[in-house]
């Protein structure tokens, strides 16, 4: 096993779980910790919301033991309120404070925060400087590639980052205009690698072990982040493990061991959310683990109209009947 070191937090050189709003919240985290996951990070945290005592963001930033080493995300584009809001994060003993700067959603960018501070590296250098000096923890910085391809300068945000106090770079290789869709370039992970001295990670369509180890290979990169492919299928972590390890590809649980784990997943997601919270959050979860399932379809229909976990249990025994 090889190991990194962001700060001075040492981390197991294998994946690591990408911030995932809505959905990247205690239960999913802990799952994906459990097969492995090198890290953690928190759903984005608004900072006025911090600074402003709103209590769902103060929520958001709950760390418990099972799922370090874990940051917390934080989004805004005034280094005051960020500051603030990085020492309340603080006191909920995370391992690192993210900064996102990659946010592409509307609501965010029109304030300046997320992916709008690539437009503003000015900007983007005093939050990290405000944030790092504010707290003692190590801070990182979550970038894309730029805001458009015509503006591309994740390079310049990655020095700018570094120089401000930053301790890793995570780059999510497509610019704010291309949202999700295109290809992540792993050229820009690359110039980015060898631009700064801090670790950097790589970010953007891994969805499968090989392709875990061709970021690895083709960017340089310290380490690599997962995110969409971990939803429905947190076994990822412990199938990229595995092939970094031993150069063999772990399959896929067999279906009966899926359910198990979308099981124990949503039991631990109703036990933390309560029923009515959690049975609407589990609705895409389940979506997501039964994919590819036989009847999934219907399956998926039925997943969007779960409330209690007696509805999930009946699902459960249907998918188990036509499928084991
Ligand atoms: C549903 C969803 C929520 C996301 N939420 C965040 C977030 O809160 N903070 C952040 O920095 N990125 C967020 N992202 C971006 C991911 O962290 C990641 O950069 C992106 O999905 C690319 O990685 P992937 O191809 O492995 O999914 C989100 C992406 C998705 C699909």
């Amino acid at each position: 096993m090889k190991y990194i070191t962001i700060g001075d937090v040492r981390l197991e050189r294998t994946a690591v779980l990408a911030p995932l709003a809505s959905v990247a919240d205690y239960a999913f985290r802990s799952m994906c910790r459990r097969f492995g996951a090198a890290a953690v990070t928190s759903e984005m945290v608004s900072a006025k919301g911090v600074c402003y005592g709103d209590r769902k963001s103060d929520a958001l930033m709950t760390v418990t033991e099972g799922e370090r080493p874990m940051a917390v995300q934080l989004f805004g584009s005034e280094p005051e309120f960020m500051a603030k809001a990085a020492v309340l994060a603080a006191a909920h003993k995370p391992d690192f404070i993210d900064i996102n700067c990659g946010c592409p959603v509307n609501k965010v960018v029109s304030t300046g925060a997320g992916a709008a501070l690539m437009k503003d590296i000015d900007l983007l250098g005093r939050i990290v400087k405000a944030v790092s000096t504010a707290v003692d923890i190590p801070v990182t910085v979550k970038i894309r590639r730029g805001w458009s391809l015509s503006s591309e300068n994740a390079v310049e945000a990655a020095l700018c980052a570094e120089a401000n106090g930053a301790c890793a770079i995570t780059v999510h290789a497509r610019t704010k205009e291309q949202l999700y869709s295109g290809k992540a370039d792993l050229d820009t992970i690359a110039r980015v690698k060898r631009a700064v001295k801090i670790p950097v990670i790589g970010n953007g369509d891994i969805d499968c072990a090989y392709a875990a180890e061709d970021m690895y290979n083709k960017t340089g990169c310290d380490l690599v982040m997962i995110g969409r492919a971990a939803c429905g299928k947190p076994w990822i972590f412990e199938q990229v493990r595995h092939y970094l390890d031993t150069g063999e590809i772990l399959p896929d649980p067999p279906k009966e061991r899926q359910l198990e784990i979308m099981t124990e997943h949503i039991e631990l997601l109703v036990k933390d959310k309560g029923e009515y919270i959690g049975m609407k959050e589990a609705r895409k979860h389940t979506a997501w683990y039964l994919k590819g399932m036989k009847n999934a379809a219907e399956y998926r229909r039925r997943c969007g109209a779960l409330s209690t976990l007696s509805d999930y249990y009946e699902l459960l025994e249907l998918v188990k009947k036509e499928n084991l």
